[in-house]
């Protein structure tokens, strides 16, 4: 049998609305983060991680720009494909729109304004069946999907942007699935704010008892808003002084 790889998608869509006046000029990942282009940081995490063969997933508008900037993959070392998203319908969509890509594949998401520095390739290389999520604290925990953890460090609830968050660890923008994830992902309904929420896609997973969540330490900004975007690249700036 020929062995299962893993896939990864980068989703770069949205209306970035936090970000305008930014962003009715051009897409909020092809902004520049210090040196470089948003976009590049998750493309290298997911090719540091050992995925190469990568889909990216774009709004209509500036898609060409996408296109231009990032090409074949061939530069990176890697295979970019590309896939347009007309409405900004949700990070579960990203799978149903993958989803001759991903084909019998396992795959890893990453979100486009997501910025990491640790090497996640130890854990995405174990990878093996049912979900895996990553967790790390922040001081504002309501903006984003909630782990709640029992005494033992095991994730027994998920929940979308809480008003009373039960802990402060914060699941962020990087998750593996198996290959399920394509028809959970049909099954999902849109939630009350009108989205296929990657949330609802989480606690199917952890009702089988297939959510693996990590926890981690090290940088992560969701680069979308005015501060993160001027605190990420600030932090890259320094970092690249000799
Ligand atoms: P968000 O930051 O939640 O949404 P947004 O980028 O549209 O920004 P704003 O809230 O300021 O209007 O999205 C997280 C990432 O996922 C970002 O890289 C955009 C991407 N995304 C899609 O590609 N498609 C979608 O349907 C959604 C909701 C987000």
């Amino acid at each position: 049998m020929e062995k299962e790889i893993m896939k990864g998608i980068v989703l770069a869509g949205g209306r970035a609305t936090r970000l305008r006046p930014l962003t009715l000029i051009t897409s909020k990942q092809l902004l520049p983060v210090y040196d470089k282009p948003m976009i590049f940081y998750p493309i290298e995490t997911l090719i540091k991680a050992g995925i190469t063969d990568i889909l990216i997933i774009i709004a209509p508008d500036y898609s060409g720009h996408f296109l231009n900037l990032l090409g074949t993959g061939e530069e990176f070392g890697a295979h970019f494909s590309y896939v347009v998203q007309k409405e900004p319908n949700g990070l579960a969509q990203a799978f149903i729109l993958g989803q001759e890509f991903i084909g019998t594949d396992s795959v890893t998401l990453i979100l486009g304004d997501n910025i990491f520095e640790q090497d996640f390739s130890p854990e995405i290389k174990n990878f093996k069946d049912g979900a895996m999520i990553f967790a790390k604290q922040v001081h504002d925990p309501q903006r984003f999907g909630v782990v709640e953890f029992d005494q033992k460090m095991k994730a027994i609830s998920i929940e979308e942007k809480p008003i009373s968050p039960k802990s402060n660890f914060a699941v962020v923008g990087l998750y593996s699935y198996d290959n399920s994830v394509i028809s959970l992902a049909k099954s999902l309904k849109p939630s009350a704010r009108g989205e296929y929420e990657i949330t609802d896609l989480n606690n199917i997973y952890l009702k089988q008892g297939k959510l693996k969540v990590n926890t981690f330490d090290s940088l992560w900004e969701d680069a979308g808003t005015f501060d993160s975007l001027l605190r990420v690249s600030n932090y890259m700036a320094k970092k690249s002084v000799k």
